[in-house]
């Protein structure tokens, strides 16, 4: 009995753990990293997806490299993985021509200046995708929108007062935070009605929403340029990404193989103990 009771107290102080830590988890997710966003929208990386990595590689150098330097990666490396011929590779995204192929990709920008420029240094966004998510990444870029009252004219959800410009608005366009009617959900889900039928609509505000025909590419253009550029990000903060989890199911893999050759053996040896 007594050793009975003890399993069970044990039993519910687990439970309480392992509701509490889950409670806590849930709590601190309130607030949110995506700020005034809401939720991140989610992001799903694709490694294997070399046209995607190859666009993102070309869309971080033309327009991100300037301030943000990749210092643990080397550009042969980038070359070799993303699987773009180096000839091709250092002719077309390769601009200060004295740069080989095992250098580190240091930046541009000394950063003593840049931190004048713009209160910061821009930090080197090799490990970002570890730091900040890649769901986080993938908000960010796309949640600029214009705000006079901030030094470049415009500010961030994902990241209120940053301090970098919004550097994709010619392709984006001008995004603005606007206010729309919506429809007032009802307690049971559906859309509130009066007595007559009619949907009860209400004004919200803080949409997202570009001005029409400002920007050089679609909305959802601009997305795909970002998940490329994201799914970039994702590859250089782990090269080694792709082949790990590859060898994973191979790991996987062999252990299924092993219990099931194991099994087998062990099945032999008890044919000897089921004779006596
Ligand atoms: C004109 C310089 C400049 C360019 C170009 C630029 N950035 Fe930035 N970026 C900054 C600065 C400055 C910060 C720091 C912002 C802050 O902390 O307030 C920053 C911050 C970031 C951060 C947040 C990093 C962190 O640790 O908080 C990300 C991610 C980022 N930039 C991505 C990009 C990408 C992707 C591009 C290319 C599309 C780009 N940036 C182009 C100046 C630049």
């Amino acid at each position: 009995m007594i050793l009975e009771g003890t399993f069970k107290d044990k039993f519910l102080l687990l439970t309480f753990i392992i509701l509490f830590s889950y409670s806590a988890t849930a709590l601190s997710a309130e607030g949110g990293p995506c700020k005034d966003y809401g939720e991140c929208d989610e992001f799903k990386y694709s490694l294997n997806d070399f046209e995607s990595l190859q666009r993102g590689a070309s869309t971080y150098i033309n327009y991100c490299y300037g301030c943000h330097s990749l210092k643990y990666s080397r550009w042969g490396r980038v070359a070799s993985d993303l699987k773009i011929p180096e000839d091709i590779f250092f002719e077309n995204l390769v601009f200060d021509k004295s740069i080989k192929s095992g250098d580190l990709m240091i930046g541009a920008m000394p950063s003593e200046e840049s931190a004048n420029w713009f209160g910061v240094t821009p930090p080197d966004l090799t490990l970002v995708s570890r730091y900040k998510g890649d769901d986080w990444i993938y908000s960010y870029l796309r949640a600029y929108y214009e705000d006079s009252s901030k030094q470049y004219g415009v500010n961030n959800l994902v990241y209120p007062g940053t301090a970098m410009p919004n550097v994709l608005l010619e392709l984006q366009g001008n995004q603005r935070l606007v206010c729309k009617n919506i429809p007032v959900v009802a307690p049971n889900g559906g859309e509130k009605r009066d007595t007559n039928g009619n949907t009860i609509m209400q004004e919200k505000c803080g949409f997202l929403e570009v001005e029409n025909g400002t920007g050089k590419l679609t909305k959802e253009e601009f997305d795909s340029l970002i998940y490329d550029l994201t799914n970039f990000l994702v590859y250089v903060g782990e090269p080694i990404k792709a082949t790990r989890e590859r060898i994973g199911w191979y790991v996987v893999f062999y252990f299924l193989i092993f219990t099931a050759l194991s099994l087998l053996l062990y099945r032999e040896f008890h044919k000897d103990y089921n004779k006596n």
